[in-house]
């Protein structure tokens, strides 16, 4: 059998393979619930056979969403939209994720799809962005710098956020911490200005990202794996480099993350990054040769020999692939082809005649 078809247990879930779906905005939410769209763009990767499809980055405030079109947790109504599209993942063999975030300086702007750029006005249902520090991402307005209550308050519904996404039967959640999103904008010396214990040292700027753990570990108890997206680098000079994330990663585990899922940049829009196939996995492989602990590689991983190796090579634990599940929703079904695997382990009974009957 391949390593990436190998079932893996954090915790107390078992996830049946290590192809996972990379978390994704729809930017199709009305008013923060998931809707029809969420329901059958999830669940179609779950009867591809992924291991585990995790739902796009969700806001734990209004104020978090990137886009007035983002889907969100931060009320009851909105825990229970999410329950039946969880519902349908686990009625397909597929373990459910959610990535709880809010988007810092970058909340409040137009969806790629909008037709516009920049800022949403308050006029058009915008609202004033929240940050480390006063300082814009390049094209957007400036945000306002959080006060000691406002971060208090950002924790607090990151830990409200993890209780509802497990109330509504997520088995798992992963923290998004890169990207150039809010808990990434206290990580990174660029974005964050602060002379108190929120900035300065690399201690202090990862505080409140410590700090979400803590309270989602305690929020959610010792069953539930709680994973944490970090980007490895800015991509630009005087910013975050994988060491410093690496080390970061080694407070979060101790604090109680279980898996680091390795991205990167996605801060500043002068960033310079080449990309490739697997261009970020040896950020993963860094990750976790420094902390021990289990990642996730991810980044233009296009096949299951690709996966495959990148678990052979001991790299990383598990592989997340978007843009691949987006062209192809049963990516794992051609992977586990490639791989030799059985398909009647994996092929819903309901298609499988269609892997019996292929052409030859
Ligand atoms: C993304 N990505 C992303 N990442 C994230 O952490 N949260 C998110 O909500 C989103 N949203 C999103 C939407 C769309 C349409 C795409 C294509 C990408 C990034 C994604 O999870 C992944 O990290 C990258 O796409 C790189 O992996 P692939 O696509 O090369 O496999």
């Amino acid at each position: 059998m391949s390593l990436l078809f190998s079932p893996l247990t954090i915790r107390e879930t078992t996830f049946r393979n290590r192809l996972w779906v990379s978390p994704m905005c729809m930017y199709s939410a009305e008013d923060g619930f998931p809707g029809d769209w969420h329901h059958v763009h999830l669940a179609q990767f779950a009867s591809g056979g992924a291991g585990l499809v995790v739902s796009e980055a969700t806001a734990v405030s209004p104020e978090g969403r990137i886009s007035p079109r983002d889907t969100g947790i931060w009320d009851d109504a909105r825990r229970d939209a999410w329950a039946p599209v969880v519902a349908a993942v686990h009625a397909r063999g597929a373990a459910a994720g959610i990535q709880l975030a809010h988007a810092g300086r970058k909340a409040s702007t137009w969806w790629p799809f909008a037709g516009r750029q920049g800022s949403v006005p308050a006029a058009e249902g915008g609202w004033t962005a929240v940050a480390p520090s006063a300082i814009a991402y390049e094209g957007f307005a400036v945000p306002a710098a959080l006060d000691e209550p406002g971060i208090l308050r950002v924790i607090a519904d990151f830990r409200a956020a993890a209780r509802r996404a497990v109330d509504a039967g997520f088995d798992l959640v992963e923290l998004h911490a890169a990207h150039g999103y809010l808990l990434h904008e206290f990580l990174s010396p660029l974005s964050n200005e602060r002379e108190d214990r929120w900035g300065g040292s690399l201690e202090n700027r990862a505080r409140i990202v410590l700090e979400v753990v803590r309270a989602v570990r305690a929020e959610v108890g010792e069953a539930v794996p709680v994973l944490v997206r970090f980007s490895a680098t800015d991509s630009a000079p005087g910013g975050l480099e994988v060491d410093d994330v690496a080390t970061v990663a080694g407070w979060a585990r101790d604090a109680g993350a279980d898996l680091f899922d390795v991205s990167s940049s996605g801060l500043v829009a002068h960033q310079r990054i080449s990309t490739g196939p697997g261009y970020q996995v040896p950020f993963a492989a860094r990750v976790r040769e420094a902390t021990g602990a289990p990642t996730a590689a991810v980044g233009i991983v296009t096949s299951g020999e690709q996966a495959e190796r990148i678990l052979q090579d001991g790299q990383a634990d598990a592989v997340f692939a978007g843009r691949e599940f987006l062209r192809d929703p049963h990516f794992a079904l051609r992977a586990a082809g490639e791989l030799h695997e059985d398909p009647a382990a994996l092929w819903p009974p309901q298609y499988v005649r269609a892997y019996r009957e292929r052409p030859r």
